[in-house]
């Protein structure tokens, strides 16, 4: 079995990490951190935001745990995921040195959070049908790949990775494969989550930015072996999460009936567009998704979604991605949302 740490960087392995005011106590007559004990220029929903929050974060990721039936160990929250991936990088990755592999087309934060963190990027090009080639991502896996990123469903183009891809990656590489699932509420696919138990190199990703609705609170987090979490908590900054996002989300959680709302709406407009979209003469194909967008290759994808925007309706163009020409993402609208799309759509068809 991986020892996960002898893939830690030596300077994160050594790392005396900083200890903050409030990991000893968090009540009390508190005199330790310099904050104002006159209170806050502003109160949230009654609350006094003078004093630093839980740096350990335990009610959040307590909750957290016991709704993926995992423990708080194997809790970390950032936030948003991209701190987490962020993080990844910096504690697996020594700069100019270890290497990440992602499995293109797909979400570009990946490569710009390697980049910033000058650590060489590889990329390995998923299949024609958007699937992991495994022989080739095994190939493309050099002594200093560190990290292997796995979206799924993938973003940008909307599909899951098959599941015994991404476990034979854990099972077959030495390296920290990631699994992000940000878009996994949207699909109808058992979590890799419950497989963390069995590759300790195995990092899943999940946000509250998609189908919970909260990508204003920024609060994204990673379920993995307690090592890689411990490791986590060592180098984040002593107080990521806010009081007020952590509040904030402690009380969207007990909602998973939003949740559900949401990813049942998403699911009958994705289904209509699908059926719409394949109408319209300038578009050639529409990929089946099982996320909150559509990824459509147009005969003149530029063209497309300049003239969209000039009707006020924002699409994102993905055709400079690699196996992506003349592809625009579309996110998933509310149905009156969608209406205007499709009616800007038959305008420009005549
Ligand atoms: C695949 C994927 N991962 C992570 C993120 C970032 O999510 P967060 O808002 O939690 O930082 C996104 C955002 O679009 C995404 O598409």
């Amino acid at each position: 079995m991986i020892d996960i740490e002898t893939l830690i960087r030596p300077n994160i392995r050594a790392l005396k990490p900083y200890r903050s005011a409030r990991q000893d106590y968090l009540s009390g007559v508190l005199l330790d951190a310099n904050e104002n004990a006159f209170g806050s220029a502003i109160t949230f929903d009654g609350l006094d935001l003078n004093r630093y929050p839980d740096p350990f974060q335990t009610a959040l990721r307590s909750r957290l745990a016991q709704l993926h039936e995992v423990q708080r160990e194997n809790l970390f929250v950032g936030v948003g995921s991209d701190e987490v991936i962020d993080l990844l990088l910096r504690i697996f990755c020594e700069p100019r040195k270890d290497a990440a592999l992602i499995l293109e087309p797909t979400y570009g934060m990946y490569r710009v959070a390697a980049d910033v963190n000058n650590v060489e990027v590889d990329s390995c090009l998923l299949t024609d049908d958007f699937q992991i080639d495994v022989e080739a991502v095994k190939k493309c896996t050099k002594e200093n790949t560190k990290i292997i990123f796995c979206c799924s469903p993938n973003n940008p183009t909307g599909n899951l990775l098959n599941r015994d891809d991404i476990l034979n990656l854990c099972a077959q590489t030495s390296a920290i494969v990631v699994a992000d699932e940000a878009y996994a509420d949207f699909a109808q696919a058992e979590s890799l989550i419950s497989s963390i138990g069995q590759f300790p190199n195995l990092v899943v990703l999940r946000t509250l930015s998609k189908a919970w609705g909260l990508a204003a609170i920024r609060l994204g987090y990673a379920v993995a072996h307690p090592q890689i979490v411990t490791y986590l908590m060592k180098v984040k900054s002593p107080y990521n999460i806010n009081i007020l996002t952590s509040t904030e989300a402690l009380k969207a959680l007990v909602n998973t009936e939003h949740v559900q709302k949401s990813v049942a709406a998403v699911a009958a407009e994705r289904q209509r567009l699908v059926r719409e979209l394949s109408t319209f003469q300038f578009v050639k194909k529409v990929y089946p998704s099982d996320a909150n967008f559509l990824l459509v290759r147009c005969t003149e994808a530029r063209l497309l979604y300049t003239q969209l925007a000039q009707r006020g309706i924002i699409v994102r163009d993905r055709s400079s991605e690699p196996k992506l020409e003349n592809c625009l993402r579309i996110s998933i609208g509310t149905p009156e949302q969608n209406d205007l799309l499709l009616n800007a759509l038959k305008e420009l068809e005549q």
